[in-house]
Parts: structure tokens; C-alpha cells; sequence
């Protein structure tokens, strides 16, 4: 049984977090880290002990000859180092979410690795997560009988912000009940109003091009199948809101990173009898070791890493289920801009909040501070926001 080598590009939280599952997993073992800032590279090469350390892709992959890379940068700096990392042959790539920040490189980095034969993976780890595995084969079981509406909820980021940021690993994670969307419908507000061409801003944390303060969307699939995503920012960031629940014509399931439950009845009043939430089991495999420092969804998505290199066979976060993933934020975008639906997969690849401004006559968009705390300070000031309105926890999941 082969080991597989993986390289670590970017060494901060994610590259930490990815580096504890890969030195964890039996069939994966970490051989090169490499990052522009030397502390990083000091501190988690002496954390995962690691000696091969380097400031240079090309020079890593070239002296470590890893079978995957790891991408775990700001989203802004997926697609040049993916498609650097493709000019390697015999590379798979493990790149962080969301895949890219707008359609047209998605496009571009697929095209690239279908060429190669490379497989890519996007981390949506909650994909391969016990808890949406427990939610899906309650599905499967028929515990619910036939899906008809799924409910989503964010954190409570800024809509634009938590959409690229939280929403792709909730679409993602409904994509396994529902399969693709067809078409999208959405409301982007801002100070309770439509957004504008000027309410059209860069992203925190380099996610691309971002609008809406309160972003609510429906989402339509095949057999009548519908779901309502809502990236609403609330005064203080609450993880326990993400997640969603599925309605089916005899029961509910809810999903959360954290929790898989069931309601064995489809409507009922609160304190009615038979009615209570049941947890669903969940299926931790024996390999897993809570005590090496892994998350489990982490350590679950390499396994699926193992599963999909060993079989030849795509990872469930594949790269296409990933850019399926942003031509839905995509649609939400140009869906709330133009007030229209918008039927996927979509012709148009470029950034539909660029193509709207552009046509309002207006150009690139104004800079903001990249740190979430400041960014939401520039932001409260552009809208005249209360200044305790513009505090915001900065948590970054
Ligand atoms: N899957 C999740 O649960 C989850 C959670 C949080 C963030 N994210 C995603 O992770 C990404 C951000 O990860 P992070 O917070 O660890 O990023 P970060 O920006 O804090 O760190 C990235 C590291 O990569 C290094 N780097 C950047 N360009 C480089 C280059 N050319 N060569 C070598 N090193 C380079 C930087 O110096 C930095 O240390 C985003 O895409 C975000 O959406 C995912």
C-alpha cells in the first residue's frame, strides 16, 4: 500500500490544520512545507517534524516530489499557485475553499489539471465530515421520505463575506442531498436597502469581489427540491447558527460541523408529544486517533484523498463539485445585482458584480483593509454605521 507524499504550500492556520491530518493519517506522510515568512515555516516544520523546509514551490516540489500539494493560502492566491503547481507532472492538488474567486479561473485551473491528470480537491472537509455521513445515510435510510426544502443559516458575517467564506461549505454539504443546482434567486441588501454598483467592495481576507450586507437566496434543484440560503450579519458572530435543516414530507435532519440530528415528525408544534430532536450516530473509524492533534473532518478528507488516489476515482470535494460550488455564490451575487434569476451552469465566467459596475460606468472598486476587523471599521465608515455597529469578533473558519 503506497504512502502518499504531501507538500504543504502556506503555513499559517489551515497549513497547520491540514499538515496535523496529513502527518496523522497511516497512508500519508508530510515531506516539505514551504512559506515566504520563516517563523511559519520554523513553527510548524518543528510541530509536524519536518526538516525539509523551503521558501520556493518550485524548489519543494522539486526536492520533496510530493504526489499532493497542499494550497492552504488566501483564496486570492489559489489559482496562480494551483496552476504554478500544476506545470509538475504527477501532482494532485489539495487547495483550500473556496477554489478559486471567480469562474473564469476555476475553469482555467480544471482545464489545466484534466490535462495533467491531476486531481483536485477543494477542502470542504464537513463534506467528508461523521456528521454530514450520518445526515446523508439517515437521508438514504428514508428516514425523512422525499427531501423537499433545505434551510441554511451563516454565521453571521457580513452576506458577501460569510457567502464566499461559510455558504461554500453549506452548499457543498446540501450538494450531497440534492445534487446540482439549476437556478438561483437572491436579495442582496445593504442598510436594509438593494445594494448598487457602489455597494460592490473587495472581500476580507482577499475572497474576491463581495456585495451585500444581508444576502438571502433560494436555490432550486431537480424534482421540485428547493433551499433558502441567508449570509445575514448579525451584531456578534454565532458558529452554532451555520449549518442547515433538511424539511422531507416525514421527517427533518439537521446538519451542523458539530452535530447530525433527526425529527422523526414533518411539522409539529414545540412541547408536542413525539417530537423531540434524536442524534444520529456517527461513524468514527477506528484508525482515527483523537489524542494526535487532527480534526476528524480533516483527518476524514485526506482518508477520502487516500480512497479517491488508490481508486482513481474523484474526491467527494472533487474540483468540479468545488466550482459547481462557486458558480452557485456567483449566481447569488449577479442573481441579487440584477434582480433576475439566474439558470446555472452559467455562459458568462467572469465576475458578475465587476461586469455590473463596469456597466453602471463605474471602475475597479474602492480598496479595503484586508483584516475583517478593520475592513468591517472602512465599511461602517462608507455607510455611516454607529461605530459599536462596525465591531465584529474576527473569526475566520
Ligand atoms: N476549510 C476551512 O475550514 C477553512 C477555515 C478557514 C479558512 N479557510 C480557507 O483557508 C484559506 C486561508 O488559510 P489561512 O488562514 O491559513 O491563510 P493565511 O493567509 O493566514 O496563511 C497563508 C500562508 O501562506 C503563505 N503564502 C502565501 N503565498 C505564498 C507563496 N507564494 N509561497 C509560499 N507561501 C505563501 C503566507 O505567508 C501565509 O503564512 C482561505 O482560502 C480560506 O477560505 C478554510
Amino acid at each position: 500500500m503506497k504512502t502518499y507524499r504531501v507538500a504543504i504550500l502556506g503555513c499559517r492556520g489551515r497549513g497547520t490544520a491540514g499538515g496535523r491530518a496529513y502527518r496523522a493519517h497511516p497512508r500519508t506522510e508530510v515531506v516539505g512545507l514551504c512559506d515566504l515568512i520563516p517563523e511559519r515555516l520554523e513553527t510548524l516544520g518543528d510541530l509536524l517534524g519536518v526538516s525539509e523546509r523551503f521558501s520556493d514551490f518550485n524548489q519543494m516540489i522539486e526536492e520533496t516530489q510530493p504526489d499532493i500539494v497542499t494550497v492552504p493560502t488566501g483564496t486570492e492566491f489559489h489559482y496562480p499557485l494551483c496552476m504554478g503547481v500544476l506545470d509538475y507532472e504527477g501532482v494532485h492538488i489539495d487547495v483550500e475553499k473556496p477554489i478559486c474567486v471567480d469562474l473564469s479561473q476555476a475553469d482555467q485551473l480544471l482545464e489545466k489539471a484534466g490535462k495533467k491528470g491531476a486531481k483536485i480537491a477543494v477542502h470542504h472537509q464537513g463534506r467528508s465530515g461523521t456528521c454530514l455521513k450520518a445526515v446523508v445515510k439517515a437521508f438514504q435510510d428514508g428516514k425523512i421520505g422525499q427531501l423537499r426544502h433545505i434551510e441554511a443559516s451563516g454565521k453571521g458575517y457580513y452576506g458577501g463575506y460569510g457567502l464566499m467564506n461559510i455558504g461554500t461549505h453549506t452548499i457543498n454539504a446540501m450538494l450531497a442531498l440534492t445534487g446540482h443546482c439549476r437556478r438561483v434567486s437572491a436579495s442582496l441588501l445593504t442598510n436594509g436597502q438593494p445594494v448598487t454598483p457602489k455597494d460592490v467592495v473587495p472581500s476580507p481576507s482577499g475572497m474576491g469581489i463581495i456585495a451585500g450586507e444581508h444576502i438571502t437566496a433560494t436555490l432550486e434543484f431537480d424534482r421540485n427540491v428547493t433551499a433558502t440560503i441567508t449570509q445575514h450579519r448579525f451584531p456578534t458572530v454565532d458558529s452554532t447558527a451555520h449549518g442547515f435543516v433538511a424539511y422531507g414530507t416525514e421527517g427533518r435532519l439537521l446538519w451542523h460541523n458539530r452535530a447530525a440530528w433527526w425529527l422523526p415528525v414533518p411539522h409539529f408544534l414545540p412541547g408536542s408529544e413525539g417530537t423531540e430532536w434524536k442524534a444520529l450516530e456517527q461513524d468514527i473509524p477506528d484508525h482515527f486517533d483523537s489524542g494526535n492533534g487532527a480534526s476528524l473532518d480533516d483527518y476524514l478528507y485526506a482518508d477520502d484523498y487516500v480512497f479517491a488516489l488508490d481508486e482513481d476515482c474523484a474526491h467527494p470535494c472533487s474540483g468540479e463539485e468545488g466550482r459547481h460550488v462557486l458558480e452557485v455564490l456567483m449566481a447569488i451575487f449577479e442573481s441579487g445585482a440584477y434582480q433576475k434569476p439566474v439558470v446555472l451552469p452559467q455562459k458568462e465566467r467572469d465576475h458578475p458584480l465587476l461586469r455590473w459596475r463596469k456597466e453602471a460606468g463605474l471602475g475597479d472598486p474602492i480598496e479595503m483593509p484586508r483584516p475583517v476587523g478593520e475592513w468591517l471599521a472602512a465599511e461602517g465608515k462608507r455607510l455611516g454605521w454607529e461605530p459599536e455597529a462596525a465591531e465584529h469578533k474576527d473569526l475566520m473558519d
